[in-house]
């Protein structure tokens, strides 16, 4: 009989990927995870703590440290804290700890969609579909600017573009999981697509995949 259904959504930050990936979880009725939340709770530990997030072995701590309240999506969507968690994400010692919790929650009930940046490549290789959802840096960067206008802030978009620019660059360069394509996924530009667009073209290639399966 076949087993969970996993379907892992990768792609840098500010693509889209976490939204498309929540909706597939509703339209599939599957369980959905955010992995990036979870490298953003360790950063937000160690704010809190007054730690550096460059410092690797405290932040190893504070991953193994992590509890699911540490786990709450509002006090993890700022630019400092996804920083942070861009800086953590380079430590293996972190990426280990952080490991085992993302599998059991891609392995149990029906499955689950897990949204990141090495779900295909590393938690879940085997994952039943595989997405890499992606868009222009400028149109990402615009993105994150219009997000963080939304939140009452008032974002320089140079600056943005340039937070953009140094995140993807630390996301891919790491030695560990680093950021890349699975060789099995299937490429979602969202650069010229609004929410609802991505989201039928990921319906539309996802199943595919399921059909082919
Ligand atoms: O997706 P996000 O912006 O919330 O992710 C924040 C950081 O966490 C990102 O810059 C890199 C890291 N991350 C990771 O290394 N692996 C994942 N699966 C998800 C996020």
């Amino acid at each position: 009989m076949s087993g969970p259904l996993v379907i892992a959504v990768d792609g840098p930050a500010a693509s889209g990927k976490s939204t498309v990936a929540r909706r597939l979880a509703a339209h599939f009725g599957l369980a959905f995870l955010d992995t990036g939340l979870l490298y953003r709770a360790v950063a937000r530990r160690m704010i809190d703590r007054h730690l550096d997030p460059g410092d690797a072995l405290a932040a190893a701590g504070e991953a193994e440290a992590l509890v699911p309240e540490d786990v709450d999506e509002r006090r993890l969507r700022g630019e400092g804290v996804g920083q942070g968690a861009s800086k953590v994400a380079v430590v293996p010692a972190v990426r280990a700890a952080l490991l085992p919790f993302q599998r059991r929650i891609a392995t149990s009930g029906r499955g689950a969609v897990l949204a990141g940046r090495d779900v295909g490549t590393v938690i879940c290789p085997d994952a039943t579909c595989k997405l890499y959802v992606t868009a222009s840096v400028a149109e990402r960067a615009r993105r994150r600017f219009e997000e963080l206008r939304g939140r009452g802030e008032a974002p320089i978009y140079e600056r943005v573009l340039e937070e953009l620019i140094e995140r993807d660059r630390r996301d891919q360069a790491r030695s560990v999981a680093p950021l890349r394509i699975a060789d099995d996924a299937l490429t979602l530009d969202t650069t010229r697509l609004d929410a609802d667009a991505s989201f039928a073209e990921a319906v539309r290639l996802v199943s595919g995949q399921l059909s082919g399966h």
